[in-house]
């Protein structure tokens, strides 16, 4: 039997989870309150929330898991991308429970990661597959190869999908972070009603900063009109009033934009490689209108479609956990002079 108890503390999300021959037997994630009335992440808070929550993160892990320190086989942690503070606090505290209980240590990069979240439950996405990895910080087209061989395809070339989620919730005047806000009222809005462009974008890479400006002047305008004209410009109370009225189907339109965008690259990368596994990985999985339209892409081209579970699709050490059983396996450990990275090679 093989033990993995793995830490996850790339952004601002303190999480611990335990893996017992791939199978996850517990996944706690703290989140952090402090960020919201800031409109977005405080790296040094979050550094410090970290701290404080490590300790009883990984306890309730463990106990969740009706598993002790002894019994691990080793320790997994991100090491990057994200935040250097928060990785920090992460990759010091697995490099010390690797060190005092003298087992291995497992590097993990979180973009991997979360494209391996689609290994964790069954059915599992056999390989090669492609994964569209769709989180605040990443927009990418991942060709999985086998669990510790992968590629990426395409990318952003500036922000990425959860980040245009973010900013257009932040225009509409939405607490921070404003992607599940927008799913929740998309739900109740027309998605045809207002119209956003879809980027020309090469290949298949992808491109969100257009759409954020359409939306921009768009409210700037009070819905006149998606380009700057200094007539076309309105009031506060007009725009005000303007969101108020019709929050549902800004909501609705903006996400409908952003999820194609992201599903005519999917398709491309799909027709291009012949793979017939598709999954979708990252924070913006959990929104319902791609998870809805992805499986209806899918059922349109005969592909065998896979979505993680939502506690493994916004950041979380279960994913950690799966990628280091992997790693184990091939023994692919690393030295305790590791380093956090915030950028990393693929
Ligand atoms: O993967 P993740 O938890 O953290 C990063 O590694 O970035 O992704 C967080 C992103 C945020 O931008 C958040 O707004 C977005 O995922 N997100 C959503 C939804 N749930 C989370 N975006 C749209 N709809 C959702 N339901
Ligand atoms: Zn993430």
């Amino acid at each position: 039997m093989t033990t993995i108890l793995a830490i996850e503390s790339s952004c601002d999300e303190t999480s611990a989870a335990v893996c017992r021959d791939g199978r996850i037997l517990s996944n706690v994630v703290a989140g952090q309150k402090v960020h919201e009335q800031y409109g977005g992440v405080v790296p040094e808070l979050a550094s410090r929330a970290h701290m404080q929550n490590i300790v009883p993160v990984v306890d309730s892990a463990l106990q969740t898991a009706n598993s002790q320190l002894s019994s691990i086989d080793a320790v997994a942690f991100t090491q990057s991308p994200g935040l250097i503070g928060s990785l920090l606090v992460g990759t010091q505290f697995a490099k010390s429970l690797a060190l005092a209980l003298d087992k291995p240590l497992i590097a993990i990069h979180h973009m991997q990661a979360h494209v391996l979240a689609n290994l964790i439950d069954d059915p599992k996405p056999s390989f090669p597959f492609l994964c569209l990895t769709v989180s605040g910080g990443h927009t990418q087209i991942v060709l999985c190869e086998s669990p510790v061989k992968m590629r990426v395809i395409g990318e952003t070339i500036d922000d990425a999908a959860g980040e245009a989620f973010d900013k257009s919730a932040k225009l509409l005047g939405l607490p921070y972070p404003g992607g599940p806000l927008i799913d929740k009222y998309a739900k109740e809005g027309d998605a045809n009603r207002f119209r956003f462009p879809e980027p020309q974008i090469p290949e298949l890479d992808f491109s969100f900063s257009g759409v954020k400006t359409s939306i921009l002047y768009f409210l700037q305008n009070a819905g006149k009109s998606n380009i700057y004209k200094e007539e076309f410009l309105a009031t506060d109370d007009e725009k005000k009033s303007f969101i108020q009225n019709n929050l549902t189907d800004i909501c609705a339109s903006i996400q409908g934009r952003i999820v194609s965008i992201l599903l005519n690259k999917l398709k491309k990368a799909a027709l291009q490689t012949g793979i017939k596994d598709v999954c979708i990985a990252g924070g913006v999985s959990a929104n319902s209108g791609l998870r809805k339209a992805f499986i209806e892409l899918g059922e349109k081209y005969q592909w065998n479609t896979f979505i993680p579970a939502f506690q493994y699709c916004t950041d979380n050490a279960g994913m950690i956990a799966i990628t280091g059983y992997y790693k184990y396996l091939t023994g692919d450990f690393a030295d305790l002079s590791v380093s956090a990275s915030a950028r990393a090679e693929w």
